[in-house]
């Protein structure tokens, strides 16, 4: 089994890592947090979200924060985007990538963004055309690609469906979302081997997994094997969708660093600085770091000591 021999850490701690948070975070110290994950070697930062104020509070300084990002240009910093007052917002604020976002469950997007699937399809189609002639990096989330909180199984084949239409409107890539935490291994081999066959190639594909249950880290070896190259976390372990009931924290970045980290796989991310960002942020939102990694360390393996603790 030949895995890959590196991969992107989409770090989406400052995005999804706070919309679900009851302290709200002040600009600076979302920006402290910011640069400390610059600093990490962390390339592709999630860094708010284009959304209604009403949804999503925490997120209510989108136009403030974007301007004042460190290293504009070199770290890309995609921002979400659920329609075009979003994506007016986010060209005024200069951002230059985007993250629309749907699901392959109607109830889910309903309750979520107030549309159905095709809805939303219809929604994000300006949004990606100008976002395309403007240059940017587009993304798009398959949300409840794992279950649906509100309908339970989701056919693989709807996933595949919806996936395929959002290459139809020009994304660089689509993000399968396990937004409830209910996944495991063998469905993740399911979902790429029919994304795959009904020809979304594996460059286009990436994972984002909430840690729920436990398995964010088995799902991450299975995406591995799949050939897969792109994956999601959070550093602190923070995050969930505040209109996806029973959603806990996303896989923690220092947990999928230590795993790559063990694994050989190359990702240029530094686990120390990642865990000197995580407590940064755990204290800004007022409680422990309960991450695997962040309670254990990292551990060297020419003297078997504990690291970054
Ligand atoms: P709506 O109420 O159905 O739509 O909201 P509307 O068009 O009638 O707008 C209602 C009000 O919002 C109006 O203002 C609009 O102007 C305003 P009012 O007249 O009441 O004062 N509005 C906006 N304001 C600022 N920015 C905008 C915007 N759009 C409308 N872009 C809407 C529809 C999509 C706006 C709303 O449902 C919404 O903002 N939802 C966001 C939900 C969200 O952010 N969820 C979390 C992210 S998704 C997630 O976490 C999953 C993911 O991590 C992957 C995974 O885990 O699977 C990505
Ligand atoms: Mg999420």
């Amino acid at each position: 089994m030949a895995l890959p021999q590196s991969v992107r850490i989409y770090e989406v701690g400052p995005r999804d890592g706070l919309q679900n948070e009851a302290v709200a975070v002040s600009t600076a110290d979302k920006l402290n947090y910011i640069r400390l994950l610059v600093n990490a070697g962390l390339m592709e930062i999630e860094a708010t979200s284009f959304v209604s104020p009403k949804a999503i509070p925490q997120l209510a300084d989108a136009d403030a924060l974007i301007p004042l990002l460190p290293d504009r240009g070199r770290i890309r910093d995609p921002v979400l985007v659920p329609n075009e007052r979003g994506k007016e917002r986010a060209v005024a604020a200069g951002a230059d990538a985007l993250a629309v976002f749907t699901a392959a469950s109607d109830a889910f997007t309903r309750h979520n963004i107030g549309m159905t699937i095709d809805e939303s399809l219809a929604a994000f189609k300006p949004v990606l055309r100008r976002a395309s002639e403007l240059g940017w990096w587009k993304r798009a989330y398959v949300s409840t690609a794992f279950g649906c909180p509100f309908t339970g199984a989701v056919p693989v084949s709807k996933v595949v469906e919806v996936s395929l239409s959002l290459i139809d409107l020009g994304v660089d890539e689509v993000c399968l979302g396990d937004t409830i935490g209910v996944g495991v291994p063998t469905r993740v081999h399911e979902l790429t081997e029919a994304c795959v066959a009904w020809g979304v190639t594996l460059d286009k594909l990436a994972y984002h997994f909430h840690d729920t249950r436990g398995t964010a880290l088995a799902n991450v070896v299975a995406g591995l094997e799949d050939g897969i190259s792109c994956f999601d976390s959070s550093t602190g372990g923070t995050g969930g969708c505040p209109y996806a009931p029973g959603a806990a924290g996303n896989l923690a970045t220092e947990d999928l660093v230590y795993l790559l980290d063990g694994m050989g796989i190359a990702h240029g991310v530094d686990l120390e600085l990642v865990l000197g960002a995580a407590r940064i942020i755990s204290v800004a939102l007022g409680r422990p770091l309960t991450t695997k990694v962040g309670q254990a360390g990292g551990w060297d393996p020419v003297d078997g000591a504990r690291t970054g603790v």
